[in-house]
């Protein structure tokens, strides 16, 4: 089956479904309160990194108690920054700020500042950030060598929130409490960060377009167009976005009729994700995760094209000069911008998690009939009932708008896309994706979407890249019966399965028990997408 991508283009719309919206925290910088403060100066180049010696980022289970002091003094510095002068730029709040600055794209009514997520920049953006941040942390303790711990939830045994971040529970004490998380008893679901998901991630991944996203049409030479989105990366959809939206302590069970997947603070909110000190350990297991993932394949491992490494960003800089830096030079993070990560012990640490709950990602798929392929440009809505499909396969020369330059026509993995996947403004949701029989998978994964303003959240594509197993199943194969034996297409079906809110495991297993709740909850739209389709 041979089509262009472009006509297929979805038109998704949350028109029809006017409930109230998500409310709003009162600690959400509305837009133009996000935008950075001006420079009394020229903007300068980044010149590269000036320490003597290499930073190095640890695990945050294996700082020594001197480093977890440090740490703490310089996020107790930021804040105190903050309070004595607000328009400093290093401060906690305008560092937050730089955040939300960068994922307000297309958010009405400001639409102003660039989005950072969702495409081929996501990564550098967010290295450049922690670069500028970390050496902001040293210059005000003093100490030039600090570097920022990662939170490795990928290890063995620390799928918790880390110590030094929840004891004492107390901001004035532990500079890197937050109170808006939830308690550290809470486990990360293995699902989401376990071992099946960081194999197809790390070692099954092998393009960088199905690793760190692809080509984003508009962004960020100036406001985003919300029709123009690229494609997210694995790495960003499923573990990046899911950790986001696990730290928030689940909410009050919303009232019927009330919208129940909203974002929450906040971390579950990009605007106001980057307050909580979590964040920057968050996000440097994410760098982290990506450098060992290229130094493992090396240069082809990068997006090969001039406009991917020329792109520049601004931040302010350890004495608040506004420094401009461009992609190809954080690359190179020894080189240039002086740090290295030490692995983190292989052999982790004991796993205290209690056994998975039964319910989640653990659910059983009811069978459910396979609908028509999708290739109408229509929205489909998926309720908690799972959707299988049957989707068309494209053949990769037609794929049309993968972006000029002969470096994007390199053949990329097999995937599967999701289009136009939306949901109403500031609501979050994880769906499943199964590749085969929906009852006996031969790959599976999941993406989950975060809002980026509690009244925004983004149309966003995925493209989920399908290993080898998968990929046989699309091999045409000798259909019996027919004369002659004639070849046809194995269809390949992929199902989508909304995942509960972490805080109602049962919803979708007993829903006669849950009453009036329950049947908003089956009613409730999770999230709606436009084409799905499979490229080759
Ligand atoms: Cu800019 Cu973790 O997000």
């Amino acid at each position: 089956m041979t089509m262009t991508v472009a006509a297929l283009l979805p038109s998704s719309s949350y028109a029809e479904f006017a409930l109230p919206g998500c409310p709003k925290p009162a600690n959400e910088p509305e837009m133009r309160d996000c935008r950075p403060p001006a420079s009394p100066h020229k903007v300068v180049r980044f010149q590269g990194d000036a320490s003597t010696f290499l930073r190095v980022r640890k695990s945050v289970f294996e700082l020594t108690p001197y480093e977890v002091d440090q740490l703490r003094r310089a996020f107790g510095e930021l804040r105190r920054l903050s309070v004595e002068d607000p328009t400093d730029p290093r401060g906690w709040q305008l560092q937050a700020n730089v955040h939300c600055w960068n994922c307000a794209g297309a958010a009405p009514p400001e639409g102003a500042g660039i989005d950072v997520h969702g495409h081929y920049w996501f990564l550098p953006w967010h290295r450049a950030y922690l670069y500028f941040f970390e050496k902001i942390l040293g210059e005000l303790i003093d100490e030039p060598d600090f570097a920022l711990p990662y939170w490795d939830w990928d290890t063995k045994g620390r799928r918790r929130l880390p110590s030094a971040y929840i004891a004492p529970d107390n901001v004035d004490i532990n500079p890197l409490f937050d109170a808006t998380r939830r308690g550290g008893d809470a486990c990360l679901p293995l699902e989401r960060i376990g071992p099946k998901p960081m194999e197809k991630l790390m070692f099954d991944t092998t393009d960088w377009r199905a690793f760190m996203g692809g080509e984003a049409p508009s962004v960020p030479a100036g406001p985003v167009d919300p029709t123009q989105q690229g494609i997210a990366g694995l790495l960003e959809f499923t573990v990046h976005n899911s950790v986001h939206g696990w730290v928030p302590a689940p909410g009050p069970r919303p009232a019927p009729g009330q919208p129940r997947r909203c974002g929450r603070p906040n971390m579950g909110i990009f605007s106001i994700s980057a307050q909580d000190p979590i964040f920057f350990a968050h996000h440097a297991n994410v760098d982290r995760l990506w450098e060992t993932w290229w130094r493992a394949g090396g240069e082809q491992r990068l997006p090969p094209d001039e406009r991917w490494r020329k792109q520049t960003f601004r931040f302010y800089d350890e004495r608040a000069n506004l420094v401009e830096i461009s992609v190809d030079q954080v690359i190179d993070t020894a080189g240039w911008l002086g740090y290295g990560y030490r692995p983190p012990s292989p052999a982790g640490d004991e796993d205290t998690c209690p056994a998975q709950m039964a319910g989640a990602m653990a659910l059983t798929v009811p069978a459910t009939t396979p609908v028509a392929p999708l290739v109408t440009g229509e929205t489909h809505v998926l309720t908690f009932e799972p959707h299988t499909l049957v989707p068309p396969v494209l053949e990769f020369p037609n794929v049309g708008f993968l972006g000029p330059g002969p470096a994007s026509l390199a053949q990329p993995t097999p995937r599967v896309h999701i289009d136009g996947v939306s949901l109403r403004p500031g609501e979050t949701a994880t769906v499943r994706v199964l590749i085969g029989d929906p009852n006996n998978p031969t790959d599976e994964s999941y993406f989950t979407v975060i809002p980026h303003h509690s009244h925004h959240t983004p149309t966003q594509n995925i493209a989920i890249p399908l290993t080898l197993q998968a990929q046989q199943l699309l091999q045409p194969v000798v259909a019996s019966g027919f004369a002659g034996g004639a070849m046809m297409a194995q269809g390949l079906q992929v199902t989508l399965v909304p995942v509960p809110p972490d805080d109602e495991p049962q919803a979708f297993i007993g829903l006669a028990g849950f009453g009036a709740y329950a049947v908003a909850a089956a009613e409730a739209p999770v999230v709606a997408y436009g084409n799905v389709y499979i490229t080759r």
